[in-house]
This record gives C-alpha cells, sequence and structure tokens, in this order.
C-alpha cells in the first residue's frame, strides 16, 4: 500500500475540511489523512465517480470524501439516482450489491470485498427455500442485510428505516421476516401480525444490554437514548427512540437534545458530533469489524484501479432486484 506524504500544499487545500472534523479527529492523524483525502476528492472526478458512504465510516471517510451519506435505505435510493459511471460503496458488501442490482450497467466498487455482515452470512438460499416449504404460501421479507441470491428467493426487501411499513404494507397475517431475529421480535412488538423469524443477528448490534443502557442513564441523568433495532427487544425498551441510522440521526436534529446515547456502532456519535457540536454525545462502543475494513488508502487504490468491481450473477439479478425494487415502491 503507498503511503503518502502530508505537505504544505495538501496542508492549503485540506485544512478547510479540517476546521469542521477538528474536535474529533486530532492534527497528527489528520495529518495522515489529508493526502489521501486530496487525491481521492481529485481523482474522483477525472473518473466521474461518487463515493457513497454508510453512516458508519470513520469520520475522515463521512467527512472527507463522501458524496452522500446514509443508512441502507438511503443509500439504495441514491445508488438508483445516481448519473455519475462509477460508484464507490463505502459500506458492506450487501450495500455495494444492491447498488449493482439498481445499476446494473454502471461500475460498482467496494474498496474491500472482506466487508462483510454477520447477519448476511447467518442465511443462504437454500434457507429460504427450506422455510418456504415449511410455511408454503406466507410471504417473505428480508432484511437488506443479506445477499443479493438471498434476496432473489424473497418477495420483497426491508430496511430497518422502513421493515414495520414493509411488514404492514403485506396482504398477510403471517410473515416470514429473516435474517435478523431481533429486529423481527422489535417489529413484532409494534404489528398484531404473526412475525416468523430466522436466528440470525448482528454481531454489534446484539452486545448492548439493558443493564448497559441503565448504568448510562445512572451516569448522565437527562441523557436521551436512542437505539438501532437490531438491538435486543430489552434494549430498545430501555431507548427513547429506536430507528435506522438515518432516523437516529434526525431525531437529534429535530429534538436538539442536550446529551444523546446512540445505541449503535462507535463511528456514529463521531460523525453525528461533526454535524450537531452543541449536542454532548456519550459514546458506548461497539466496533463493527467488517464496515471498519474501509479505509482511505483501499478507497484510493480501488479509484486508481478501478476494482475490486461487484457483480452479479445473471439468474440474480432480475429477482433480487424486484424485492429490492417492491420495498423503494412500498416505503414512503
Ligand atoms: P441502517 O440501515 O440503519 O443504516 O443499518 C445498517 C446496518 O448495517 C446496521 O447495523
Ligand atoms: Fe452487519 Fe451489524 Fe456490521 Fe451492520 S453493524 S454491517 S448489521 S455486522
Amino acid at each position: 500500500m503507498q503511503v503518502l506524504e502530508f505537505t504544505p500544499e495538501i496542508a492549503k487545500a485540506t485544512d478547510p475540511l479540517y476546521e469542521k472534523v477538528k474536535h474529533i479527529i486530532p492534527r497528527f492523524e489528520w495529518e495522515l489523512h489529508a493526502p489521501y483525502i486530496q487525491r481521492i476528492n481529485r481523482l474522483k472526478k477525472e473518473k466521474n465517480a461518487v463515493i457513497l458512504a454508510h453512516n458508519y465510516m470513520t469520520p475522515e471517510i463521512f467527512h472527507g470524501v463522501a458524496d452522500i451519506v446514509g443508512d441502507s435505505l438511503g443509500l439504495a435510493r441514491e445508488a438508483g439516482k445516481t448519473e455519475a459511471d462509477v460508484i464507490i460503496l463505502c459500506g458492506v458488501h450487501f450495500m455495494a450489491e444492491t447498488a449493482k442490482l439498481l445499476n446494473p450497467e454502471k461500475t460498482v466498487i467496494i474498496p474491500d470485498t472482506e466487508a462483510g455482515c454477520s447477519l448476511a452470512e447467518s442465511i443462504t438460499p437454500q434457507d429460504v427455500r427450506g422455510l418456504r416449504e415449511k410455511h408454503p404460501g406466507v410471504p417473505v421479507i428480508t432484511y437488506v442485510n443479506t445477499s443479493a441470491a438471498v434476496k432473489a428467493e424473497c418477495d420483497i426487501c426491508c430496511t430497518s428505516g422502513n421493515a414495520l411499513e414493509i411488514v404492514e404494507s403485506l396482504d398477510s397475517d403471517r410473515v416470514i421476516f429473516l435474517p435478523d431475529r431481533y429486529l423481527a421480535a422489535n417489529v413484532a412488538a409494534q404489528t398484531g401480525k404473526e412475525i416468523i423469524i430466522w436466528e440470525g443477528a448482528c454481531e454489534v448490534h446484539e452486545k448492548f444490554t439493558p443493564r448497559e443502557i441503565r448504568d448510562f442513564r445512572d451516569g448522565s441523568p437527562g441523557i436521551t437514548v436512542i437505539a438501532h433495532p437490531e438491538c435486543p427487544v430489552e434494549v430498545v425498551k430501555e431507548a427513547d427512540y429506536a430507528g435506522s441510522t438515518a432516523q437516529m440521526i434526525r431525531f437529534v436534529e429535530e429534538k436538539q437534545p442536550d446529551k444523546v446515547l446512540l445505541v449503535t456502532e462507535c463511528s456514529m456519535s463521531d460523525n453525528a458530533a461533526v454535524n450537531f457540536p452543541e449536542v454532548d454525545f456519550i459514546r458506548p462502543c461497539n466496533l463493527c469489524p467488517y464496515m471498519k475494513k474501509i479505509t482511505l488508502p483501499k478507497i484510493l487504490e480501488s479509484l486508481e484501479s478501478l476494482s475490486p468491481v461487484v457483480e452479479l450473477d445473471e439468474r440474480l439479478v432480475k429477482p433480487a432486484r424486484r424485492a429490492v425494487e417492491r420495498m423503494l415502491a412500498a416505503s414512503s
């Protein structure tokens, strides 16, 4: 991997960006990132590339090189709208696959193909076929955190931002909801429908405990607790609000609480703290090891080489895309 030097010219070009993130990124660290940021931002214009970044990207990526940031739903929507020739997806593999499904003619790149997801790993297409055999006629909803091969076996996708809306949109009292048992349980707590679950879990969110949340409340009276619905139901019950990563940010923007605990992946609080300097973020920290595989040097390499590209089996594209498009059509 190439090591780039910090020069006075790079300082001059990137200092306005640093102003924004200086509370979060120490100067010595910025000097390591800045040469990559400058080169990536130049190269993406030359190659007509757009960088879509998930809310869990580290601040130097999120605030330094991303063109569009968001949750899984937002990134899927933006991927469908972009005019760029190349999409660099800074997130995990299923997100890059979703971008490719919606843009089969475009070059979609993920800077590290090892950026997976414990939820996506928990289920296979054969598992979905087994569930259909066991529950004939019951519609199958898949969380977007699955491979394209799994999506191709399902009727409709959902994300954490629209899971309840998608469940409610189906004309059936019973639905199969996979693969996250916690998201399924959190939706089940809000709907009258019977939800058949799969035993998958997000290895980051399942670690949070209600006890931890109560301890944070005791230590910081008046704190507003916002949890991701991939957390266990008992954790979500302790929160003031639960929503997707984008909904969490919207909640902070609208309510402007003084002190906030975001019960989710570490980088969320760092990124939000840059955008809401007046809000005090108390930071529980569970890292997603897959999201953290995406780094500035890898983004630069992928822009230079226009690889690794996301390729999909032709046979999967139509059915998997249909599941994603049905979701986009059914969610507000
Ligand atoms: P969001 O859609 O809420 O961003 O969640 C994606 C994810 O992977 C959370 O762990
Ligand atoms: Fe998957 Fe959890 Fe990481 Fe999100 S945080 S990408 S659900 S492992």
